[in-house]
C-alpha cells in the first residue's frame, strides 16, 4: 500500500453543460442543433443535475470524497449582455451552500467552455474587451463565492482556443484531430483569466488558478523541434501564465506522439478507450512533471483524469495506475494537493454526446436514476485507505 499525504484531497468532478441539462443560452445548445452541428446529438436534458443536484453532492459525500469540483453556467447567469439573473445566481449559490453543508470543499470553475451564445456571436474570447466582459461576470459571482476557497477561472482555456471554431463534424477532443488553437482566443482567455484572478483576489478567494489540458506531447525520433513548437501555442504558454498563480489545475488523460509531418494517429495496436484515446494511465505522472517544469513552485491539482470506457475494471485498472504515478510525483518532490476523478456521471462528451461514458455513477437516459458502479465503491475504499496498492 502507498500512502498519500493527510492533507490530499480526494474528489470528483464534473461541469455544468454536461450534466444540468436544458442550457438553452449557450453556444455549445446552438452549435448541437444547427443542421451541420459536429455534435453526435444534443445534449437535452444531460443527467437533469440542475435540478438533482444535491442527488449528486450526496453520492459524493457517500463516497467519502472531501471535495466537489464543479462549474458555474455563464451563459444561465448572463442570458443577455449585461442582464444578470438573480434567480440563477441564487440557484448556484445554494448549490455550493449544499456542498459545504455537506461538508465537501467546492472547487468552483467560473466557466467550462460554454460560453453565452450573444457573446459567441460577438467574437467572444477574441475581442478586443472579451476580459472586460468577464470581468463584469466575475463581479457578479464573487459575492456567491463567500466561503469558496478554491476557484479555478478557466476550464482548459488550451482546448477551448482549439474548439472555438469548430464548425463541422468532429468526433472527440484531446486527439490528433483536434482543430488548430486561434492566436487571438487565447490572448482573449490568458487576459480574461488575469483579470479574473485580480477581482477574485481582491474579494478574498484564497486560491485561485485554472485548470490545463496536459497533453503529454512525445516526439518521434527527429520530431522533437517541431514537437516543442506544436506543444506551444496548444499547452506551454497557458501554464507560462500560471506561474503567479496560487494553483495550477493538470487535466491529464492519454498521450500525443508527434512525427516529423505533425500529430500521429493512435497506432493500430495500442488500447483505445471509448473516446478513441489511447488508454495511458501515466497520463497523470507526465502531465505532472510537465506542469511542474513549465510553472516550477506553483502547487498543482489533478482537477481532472478519467476514463471513458464500458469495462469499469478497466476504469479502475486505470485510475490505479494514475494514482500509483501521482504518487511517484509526490515522492519525486512535485507539490500536487489533489486528485478529481472525471467523472461523478456518465454525462454528457461534448461533440461525442453520450457515448463515451466517464462516470462513477451509471445514470439512466430516461429515468435519470443514479446507479454507483463498483469503481465508484473501489474508489472509496481508496479514499478511507487514503492510498493504493503499489
Ligand atoms: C476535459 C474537459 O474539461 C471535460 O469537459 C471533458 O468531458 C473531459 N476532459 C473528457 O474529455
Amino acid at each position: 500500500m502507498i500512502a498519500f499525504p493527510d492533507t490530499f484531497i480526494w474528489g470528483t468532478a464534473t461541469a455544468a453543460h454536461q450534466t444540468e441539462g436544458g442550457n438553452v443560452s449557450s453556444d455549445w445548445w446552438h452549435l448541437e442543433h444547427q443542421p451541420d452541428s459536429p455534435c453526435a446529438e444534443p445534449s437535452g436534458d444531460a443527467c437533469d443535475s440542475y435540478h438533482r443536484y444535491s442527488e449528486d453532492i450526496a453520492i459524493v459525500k457517500s463516497l467519502g470524497l472531501s471535495s466537489y469540483r464543479f462549474s458555474l453556467e455563464w451563459a444561465r447567469i448572463e442570458p443577455e449582455p449585461g442582464e444578470y439573473s438573480r434567480a440563477q445566481l441564487e440557484h448556484y449559490k445554494r448549490m455550493i451552500g449544499t456542498v459545504l453543508d455537506s461538508g465537501l470543499i467546492p472547487n468552483v470553475t467560473l466557466q467550462h467552455f460554454t460560453v453565452p451564445q450573444w457573446f459567441k456571436k460577438a467574437q467572444g474570447w477574441a475581442r478586443p474587451d472579451a476580459a472586460d466582459i468577464f470581468a463584469r461576470y466575475c463581479e457578479q459571482v464573487v459575492p456567491i463565492l463567500n466561503d469558496v476557497d478554491i476557484v479555478c477561472t478557466i476550464n482548459e482555456p488550451n482546448i477551448a482556443t482549439c474548439l472555438w471554431g469548430l464548425s463541422r463534424k468532429q468526433t472527440s477532443m484531446q486527439t490528433a484531430g483536434l482543430p488548430d488553437p486561434n492566436p487571438a482566443v487565447s490572448d482573449g482567455l490568458t487576459a480574461s483569466h488575469e483579470r479574473a484572478k485580480e477581482i477574485l483576489k481582491c474579494a478574498g478567494v484564497s486560491e485561485v488558478g485554472w485548470a490545463v489540458a496536459t497533453l503529454v506531447f512525445e516526439a518521434e525520433p527527429g520530431a522533437e523541434e517541431i514537437t516543442t513548437q506544436h506543444a506551444y501555442e496548444r499547452e506551454t504558454r497557458f501554464i507560462e501564465a500560471a506561474r503567479t498563480d496560487d494553483w495550477l489545475g493538470v487535466q491529464a488523460y492519454t498521450r500525443q506522439r508527434i512525427g516529423i509531418d505533425g500529430p500521429l494517429t493512435v497506432p493500430a495496436d495500442a488500447e483505445k478507450t471509448l473516446t478513441g484515446w489511447e488508454y495511458f494511465p501515466d497520463a497523470a505522472y507526465r502531465g505532472l512533471k510537465d506542469a511542474a517544469a513549465l510553472a516550477p513552485g506553483v502547487p498543482l491539482h489533478v482537477t481532472e483524469n478519467g476514463i471513458a470506457t464500458d469495462n469499469d475494471q478497466r476504469r479502475i485498472d486505470y485510475i490505479e495506475g494514475a494514482l500509483q504515478g501521482i504518487h511517484r510525483a509526490i515522492s519525486e518532490g512535485i507539490d500536487v494537493r489533489s486528485y478529481y476523478y472525471w467523472s461523478l456521471l456518465d454525462n454528457y462528451e461534448w461533440a461525442s454526446g453520450y457515448g463515451p461514458t466517464f462516470g462513477m455513477v451509471q445514470v439512466n437516459r430516461s429515468t435519470f436514476e443514479r446507479t454507483l458502479k463498483p469503481s465508484a465503491k473501489w474508489f472509496s475504499s481508496v479514499v478511507h485507505a487514503n492510498g493504493v496498492t503499489s
